[in-house]
This record gives C-alpha cells, sequence and structure tokens, in this order.
C-alpha cells in the first residue's frame, strides 16, 4: 500500500484542481530500504521512527499504510499532535481499538483535523456511479444485495505465514482484509446500515511454514454471512484467499424493484443495468462503459474509452482528502463509517463462534453520505 498511495501523493496534482503539498517523510522500519523506497517514490526524505516524524511542525498530513495492529496506536498519537489522519483498512483489528481511533477523530475534528479511511473502492468511478443510481431511485425499492470479494494467493498450502495469517497482527482472515471492503461497498451503495448477521469462519489450511518451522494458521481463510440492513434490505457477503483462479474479483449484484446492478472489479470501467421498467421484450442487462467525461471523477482522466485502473482510486482518495482538508468538511468514508464496518466484522465472527447464531451488530450507526 505504501506505494499504491505514494503514487497517488505523487500523480493527483497533474490531474485534479487540488491544494499545494509536498511529499515529505516515508517511513518503514529499515533504514536503507525506506531511504531507496523515497527516493523511488518521490519523498523527500525517509525516517524508521513514526513517532519522531509526528513531532515535526512541517508535517500536516499522516497517511497510514502499515499492518493493522498499528493503525490505532499511529493514527491516534497522530490525531492528537494535531495531524490530518488517513488509515488504511480495516481501521483496526478489534473492535475496542476502532472506537478508541473513533472517539479520538471526533476530538480531533472539534479542533479542525480531519480522518478517512481508505475503503478505495468508493473511487471506482463505475461504482460512484452506482451509487447515484441507487440513489436517485433507478432501480426502484431496492429489495438485496449481494457482494463476494474472491482472491486465490492463499491456494497453495506452501505459501508461506506472514502477519495476515495470525490474529494477533491480522486480526482476522479474509474477513477483515477482503469482506471488510465488500461490508463498506454493501452500506456505501445502498445507504443503509447493517443491523444483523449469520456467519461463518472456515480456516482451510490450518498450518503453514513459518521462518521458524511449521506454524498455526490463527485467522479464517474464508468467510460467509447472510446479512440484514435497515430499509427492510437482505444481502450476503463472502470473501476468500483461497478461491482458486480468481486472483482479485469483487462481484457486486444489487436487485430492486425497478432494475438492477452487476459489477465486477476485474472489469472495473464496467457497470451492468438492467432497466425492469423498460418493455419486457426489449429488457437485458447492458453494459456502460464508465469512462464519459460526465461520471465521476472521469473528467480529469483520459478521453471516453481510453480506460482507468485499480491505481486511479488512490489518486481519486488522495484528491478528495486534501479537498476536504481544504474546505474544512469531513472526509468520507470517516472513521465512524470504518467502525460500523468493524462492528459488522464482530458480529459475524461472534456469530460464527456461536454456531452462525443470527447475532445483532452493536450499536449500528447511520451510513454518511458518500464524498
Ligand atoms: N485498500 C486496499 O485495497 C488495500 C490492499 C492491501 C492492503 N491494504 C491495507 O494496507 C495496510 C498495509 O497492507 P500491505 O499489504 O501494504 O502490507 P505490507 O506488509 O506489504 O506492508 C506494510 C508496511 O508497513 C511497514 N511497517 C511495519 N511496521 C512499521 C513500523 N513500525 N514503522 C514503519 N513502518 C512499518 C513495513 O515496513 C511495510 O512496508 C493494511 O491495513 C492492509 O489491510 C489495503
Amino acid at each position: 500500500m505504501g506505494k499504491a498511495h505514494s503514487n497517488a501523493w505523487r500523480n493527483v496534482a497533474s490531474f485534479f484542481d487540488v491544494p499545494a503539498f509536498e511529499q515529505k517523510v516515508l517511513v518503514g522500519r529499515d533504514a536503507t530500504q525506506v531511504a531507496e523506497a523515497a527516493a523511488k517514490y518521490g519523498w523527500a526524505e525517509s525516517a524508521t521512527d513514526w513517532r519522531s516524524v509526528l513531532e515535526r511542525d512541517d508535517i500536516d498530513i499522516v497517511d497510514i499504510c502499515a499492518p493493522g495492529w498499528m493503525h490505532a496506536e499511529i493514527a491516534i498519537a497522530a490525531l492528537e499532535a494535531g495531524k490530518h489522519v488517513l488509515v488504511e483498512k480495516p481501521l483496526a483489528n478489534t473492535l475496542a481499538e476502532a472506537e478508541a481511533m473513533t472517539d479520538a477523530a471526533a476530538t480531533a475534528r472539534s479542533k479542525g483535523m480531519q480522518s478517512m479511511i481508505g475503503f478505495n473502492y468508493r473511487r471506482v468511478p463505475a461504482l460512484a456511479l452506482a451509487r447515484e443510481l441507487i440513489a436517485e431511485g433507478r432501480l426502484g425499492t431496492v429489495r438485496h444485495i449481494r457482494a463476494a470479494y474472491l482472491q486465490d494467493w492463499l491456494s497453495d498450502a506452501q505459501s508461506p505465514m506472514t502477519w495476515r495469517l495470525r490474529k494477533e497482527t491480522a486480526g482476522s482472515g479474509a474477513l477483515g482484509d477482503i469482506a471488510s471492503h465488500a461490508i463498506d461497498q454493501i452500506q456505501y451503495l445502498t445507504g443503509q446500515t447493517i443491523l444483523e448477521t449469520s456467519g461463518v469462519l472456515k480456516t482451510f489450511i490450518a498450518q503453514r511454514p513459518g521462518p521458524n518451522g511449521t506454524e498455526d494458521v490463527t485467522v479464517d481463510d474464508a468467510a460467509w454471512a447472510t446479512l440484514w440492513l435497515t430499509g427492510d434490505m437482505g444481502g450476503s457477503v463472502e470473501a476468500s484467499r483461497v478461491a482458486t483462479g480468481q486472483k482479485n474479483s469483487l462481484r457486486i449484484e444489487v436487485y430492486g424493484t425497478d432494475g438492477a446492478l452487476t459489477f465486477d472489479l476485474e472489469s472495473l470501467n464496467e457497470l451492468n443495468f438492467l432497466d425492469a421498467t423498460a418493455p419486457v421484450r426489449e429488457q437485458g442487462f447492458r453494459r456502460i462503459l464508465v469512462n464519459e467525461p460526465e461520471h465521476p471523477y472521469l473528467e480529469a482522466w483520459w478521453p471516453q474509452g481510453h480506460i482507468i485502473g485499480w491505481e486511479h482510486t488512490f489518486t481519486h482518495q488522495i484528491r478528495d482528502f486534501l479537498i476536504a482538508i481544504d474546505t474544512g468538511q469531513a472526509p468520507s468514508p470517516s472513521f465512524e463509517d470504518g467502525l460500523q464496518v468493524q462492528r459488522v466484522l464482530a458480529a459475524v465472527e461472534a456469530s460464527a463462534n456461536n454456531k452462525s447464531t443470527i447475532t445483532a451488530v452493536a450499536d449500528p450507526a447511520p451510513a454518511s453520505e458518500g464524498a
């Protein structure tokens, strides 16, 4: 993510009107490697101690791309030091950490500091368009939504241990890593809030080779959950990192009384729309190539049909964050939105640990407006 975010910081001002900023310091663990990365990715300096960087008066924005177990500590310290904070998803590894971060963000907001979580798929133009179409009523009343995020990079039982496979460093497996994106999309697209869930978590490969021999995998390889939302809406979410053959497929389907939408991240410039109010003999899904200047974010890029990619979502994210800081308007998705996703993750896990009992999502917050 350090590479993806750096790329966005480096090119955002070339495409969008954003307030002036400088890429100051890249922080990592290894002095030599982080110095090389800083030079390559456009940062003026590098450092290995994030705390000392937070003490600097010439640092106004902190962008956290470290693993989840560090999010709370760095984000809270940065907000308390008077910095604006962008943090990668999921907000944290535990509900308690996510709550503490959200409290710190609320206090900081009252002093003018902004905070945002990096659910970058909100910045896929096709999904931003999908949200607009749903909000405009083009699907009528949405009855249900499906989201499946499927990858296969852990299909091989010999894939080695990483921080992502240990509960103490990752919080959870496919659930927190990628179902978090899908859950955010479900709430973002529909404008509804998930109220209750029934979940199943499964670890197919219980041990993997680690640096010191075989190690237990302590997180899920795959997760499934049925969902019930405000607005009498149903939903389902599925996530897997062992879905053989699926590289990075986030599939979303939305079904309403007057229409339907389908999307797949592996074809991210396309949105499929069915207008069920058309005469039945003419009905069928049509493929919208979301590449017109009228579409969200596209005016800044290339001529029609000259498609964009995954990396552009991060540029859009930085653009929106900088403009929010400049205008003083709270950016979206907020830490509150991240906390609401964290509550759903916790409820899915609790349900899965209790034979899939239908479990309430604690203290659901109203879905915030998308930026
Ligand atoms: N939005 C997305 O699509 C997306 C995709 C992948 C990962 N992520 C999220 O991004 C975050 C990082 O994931 P990743 O895949 O880039 O992980 P990674 O393991 O590839 O990179 C983590 C980086 O954090 C650095 N780091 C660790 N401890 C540090 C410390 N004490 N001080 C400074 N730097 C430190 C490491 O040196 C490394 O460069 C996670 O929260 C993950 O969930 C988001």
